[in-house]
């Protein structure tokens, strides 16, 4: 099921240049929440905004927590941005699929994560078994939730600028480095998404995908988020996806990038 609460800002701070990560107090979300899910968190300042989704960075069941981490990119996320301890925020959720975990049983697996796409792969390496090797593309040197990432796999980031890390991006990183891997789950922009379903298909690797910076509202009503699949009715129809209620995690080959 999925809740819609007034949580509480438990703590936030800027980890960089315009990301922000919040600690959320909440009644059951945490309790039911899975990798690769996110929340819609609603705006306080009375207008009609839109909510915007975020995705899970970390799921604390015992204390009922949960962890965003977002970039300000427009109205809204500069109001969350604001927030205080102690202030109160509406949340909706737990929204989305998730990663199915399952996939990785006995695995090698890469987590792979895109600039905001980087957030869910903290709770995902903490909740998968196994050999895990997160690559990180970041602009600079910058290396938000690095140390997160870390605590539970090989970490290598690759940086635009070249200050860190590999210089390029994330398949640069994979084949400098020479890892390999079984099993992808990627979260990050559409280029990105696009060279790693290649990458995935060329290698003959399962590929995961979370499509959520293609989300605007994350609740079904605005339809930016459609995409198109390869699934195919009786009638011949091509089905169309709402990333935000099919997904946002697909199978690389069943979506158009
Ligand atoms: Fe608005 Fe999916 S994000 S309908």
């Amino acid at each position: 099921g999925k809740y819609k609460e007034l949580a509480e800002v438990l703590k936030q701070e800027c980890i960089a240049p315009d990301i922000y990560s919040m600690w959320l107090q909440t009644d059951k979300i945490a309790e039911q929440a899975v990798p690769g899910q996110f929340i819609s968190v609603y705006s306080n300042d009375g207008s009609r905004l839109l909510p915007r989704p975020i995705s899970l960075c970390e799921i604390d069941k015992e204390k009922k927590a949960l962890r965003i981490v977002y970039r300000v990119a427009g109205k809204g996320t500069a109001e969350f941005a604001q927030y205080k301890q102690g202030d109160k925020i509406e949340i909706l959720g737990p929204l989305g699929n998730g990663f199915p975990l399952e996939r990785a049983e006995g695995k090698k697996v890469f987590l792979i994560g895109g600039g905001i796409g980087i957030p869910p792969m903290v709770e995902l390496s903490k909740q998968l078994s196994g050999e895990k090797t997160v690559i990180a593309g970041y602009r600079d040197d910058r290396l938000f939730l690095k140390e997160e990432l870390a605590q539970n796999a090989a970490f290598y980031a690759a940086t635009e600028d070249g200050s860190a890390g590999t210089k390029g991006n994330v398949l640069d990183a994979i084949r400098e480095n020479k890892l390999t891997a079984d099993v992808i789950y990627a979260c990050g922009p559409t280029p990105m998404l696009r060279a790693l379903k290649t990458y995935a298909q060329e290698q003959d690797i399962e590929c995961w995908i979370s499509m959520e910076e293609r989300m605007a509202c994350g609740i079904g009503a605005c339809l930016a988020c459609v995409c198109q699949s390869k699934e195919v009715d009786d009638h011949s129809h091509v089905h169309n996806k709402r990333v935000c209620k099919d997904g946002p995690v697909f199978l690389a080959t069943e979506v158009e990038l």
